[in-house]
């Protein structure tokens, strides 16, 4: 086994989580089986919806009952939520989804000349197929006798991968980020990509390439990722901070802006969890997390004037930084867990932490009790950020941040880092935040036959339903809310090491490199 945690803990040479629990303040948790049958009782009712209404389309449209197949019509929303569905033991759920998989049809797409996102399709299908597949493989092997439903999941990944390789046929080996399959394979010719879309493959690439004993997966993914590892081009804004947008043609960095949400937010995730994956074949890509964890600390923490006790992370453009954020940023506290957790290091737990609490207060001060997509506020340092707009302005004092896109469309990352949080500190706290974030969410988004997306989490009622549900409720929210109530198991993040399963950005669960 190259994964070393559990020799370097014997030395004693990390202990992580020693300085917890705090026993003055900590009411340890512990499974709850009432709240994780409501959170399976709520993937029950998405998924009888979809299953009547969308299967074996893309998403399912709760209030009009319609479906999208916006993912290319193979099936989203199963596919995504085939291991969440093991992971609960939810057995009818599972037989239905694997019957599915042989007859999807990745090599073409129903509509010709219909854009492939290389991203979205890696990490939800590649990834959902590949869990599922370790899974079954492994811890949950019980569930399923029929292996060749087993074997298919992993055939199907290698047909999709082999479709969307022509993705890295750029001069530098910097992906394209679109590719088309009807009527031809091809890339759109797109000059440059970005550095989460770039970055978001090497995990399913590489494990790609080890269940099925094919290198070129892992090596493709591994040179586009290279010229994010070794950054030419504009300048870093700080150590391990870099730009967004890359040349295809030279894989040189195009400009000195960032943040840890969209456009590059799974880049920095990935470089710890390859870590975590394989810490000796990957050892350069936790000294790179490294460096822009520190500069984090060090250049995008952020306290706005009204709520100095809280910290959320600025975007920049080169060294100048602009106090705002979102709900995809809400990731960051668990991955800064994460990372302290791997690395021995207290002061990244302790970041991820006070992160996690912030971006959960957006959650708990609007009137939904749900975060909004998009916030900002001023910064107490530098004073930036201006000042929030009258309508928000008592709200700002209060709460720390005013709402720039109030939206909601089932995102999972204040869960997630809520799930961290949890199995780092064991504190019920985490487990009673989370129980009222998903009471929340399934209270103000419950519509039509499941749950939808919302207008307005600044109104108790959400402000309307927009009539989407993205296969990532089934994946990735639901999911962390199961894992934070249910029974441990090889899935669940061991505070003291000897993890033996890293998550992808969807909430995949794949075994690490033995
Ligand atoms: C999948 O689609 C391609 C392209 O239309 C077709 O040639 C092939 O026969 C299809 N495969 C299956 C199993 O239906
Ligand atoms: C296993 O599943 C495959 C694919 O659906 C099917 O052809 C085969 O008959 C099944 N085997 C058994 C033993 O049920
Ligand atoms: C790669 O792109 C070149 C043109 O740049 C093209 O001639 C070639 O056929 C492509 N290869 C593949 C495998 O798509
Ligand atoms: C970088 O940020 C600056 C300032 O916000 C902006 O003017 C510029 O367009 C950004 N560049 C890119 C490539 O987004
Ligand atoms: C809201 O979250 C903060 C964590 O930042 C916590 O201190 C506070 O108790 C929470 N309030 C409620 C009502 O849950």
């Amino acid at each position: 086994m190259r994964f070393i945690s559990s020799s370097v803990f014997a030395l004693g040479l990390v202990a992580p989580a020693l300085a917890y629990p705090r026993p003055e303040v900590v009411k340890r948790g512990s499974p709850n089986p009432t709240r994780a049958a409501a959170v399976k009782a709520a993937f029950q009712t998405s998924w009888n919806a979809y299953r009547q209404f969308a299967f074996p389309h893309d998403d399912l449209h709760p209030v009009s009952n319609g479906f999208d197949d916006e993912r290319n019509g193979w099936g989203s929303s199963a596919i995504d939520g085939l291991d969440t569905a093991i992971l609960m033991g939810a057995s009818d759920i599972v037989n239905t989804i694997l019957q599915r998989v042989p007859q999807i049809n990745f090599t073409t797409t129903a509509v010709a000349n219909q854009g492939i996102s290389v991203f979205e399709t890696n990490i939800r299908y590649i990834g959902g197929l590949l869990s599922s597949y370790d899974l079954l493989k492994g811890p949950f092997s019980s569930l399923v006798t029929n292996q060749t439903l087993v074997n298919n999941l992993l055939s199907q990944a290698q047909t999709l991968a082999n479709g969307l390789k022509v993705a890295f046929n750029t001069t530098s080996g910097v992906p394209d980020p679109t590719v088309y399959f009807n009527p031809t394979y091809r890339r759109s010719g797109a000059s440059s990509n970005n550095i989460a879309e770039i970055g978001t493959l090497v995990l399913e690439w590489t494990r790609l390439s080890d269940l099925t004993g094919n290198p070129l997966y892992a090596q493709l993914a591994q040179k586009g990722e290279s010229y994010l590892l070794n950054p030419t081009g504009s300048p870093e804004a700080w150590p391990g901070l870099v730009g967004t947008f890359v040349s295809t043609s030279s894989g040189a960095f195009q400009d000195s802006n960032g943040s840890w949400s969209a456009l590059s937010d799974s880049f920095y995730e990935y470089l710890i969890k390859m870590y975590l994956y394989d810490p000796v074949a990957f050892a350069n890509y936790k000294d790179r997390w490294v460096l822009a964890a520190d500069s984090t600390i060090a250049h995008l923490a952020s306290h706005p004037t009204t709520r100095k006790d809280l910290t959320f992370l600025s975007a920049y453009s080169g060294q100048s930084t602009s106090p705002n954020s979102g709900h995809l940023a809400s990731f960051a506290g668990g991955n800064f867990i994460l990372g302290g957790i791997l690395l021995g290091q207290q002061k990244y737990i302790d970041f991820g932490i006070q992160l996690t609490n912030s971006y959960y207060a957006t959650y708990n001060q609007t009137a939904s009790g749900i975060g909004p997509e998009g916030f900002a506020w001023v910064d107490s340092v530098t004073g930036a950020g201006g000042s929030p707009p009258s309508s928000q302005s008592s709200f700002y004092s209060k709460a720390g941040f005013w709402v720039s896109a109030g939206y909601y469309i089932l995102r999972p990352e204040t869960l997630e880092s809520l799930y961290y949080a949890y199995r780092v500190t064991g504190d019920s706290k985490y487990q009673d935040w989370a129980w009222a974030a998903f009471s929340a969410i399934t209270k103000v988004c419950r519509a039509g036959s499941a749950y939808s997306s919302i207008n307005d989490v600044t109104q108790a009622n959400g402000g309307g339903a927009s009539d989407d549900m993205e296969s990532f409720w089934f994946a990735e929210a639901l999911k962390y809310a199961y894992l934070i109530f249910a029974e441990e198991s090889d899935v669940q993040l061991n505070p003291n090491g000897g993890n033996k399963f890293v998550f992808n950005t969807e909430a995949h669960p794949f075994s690490i490199r033995k």
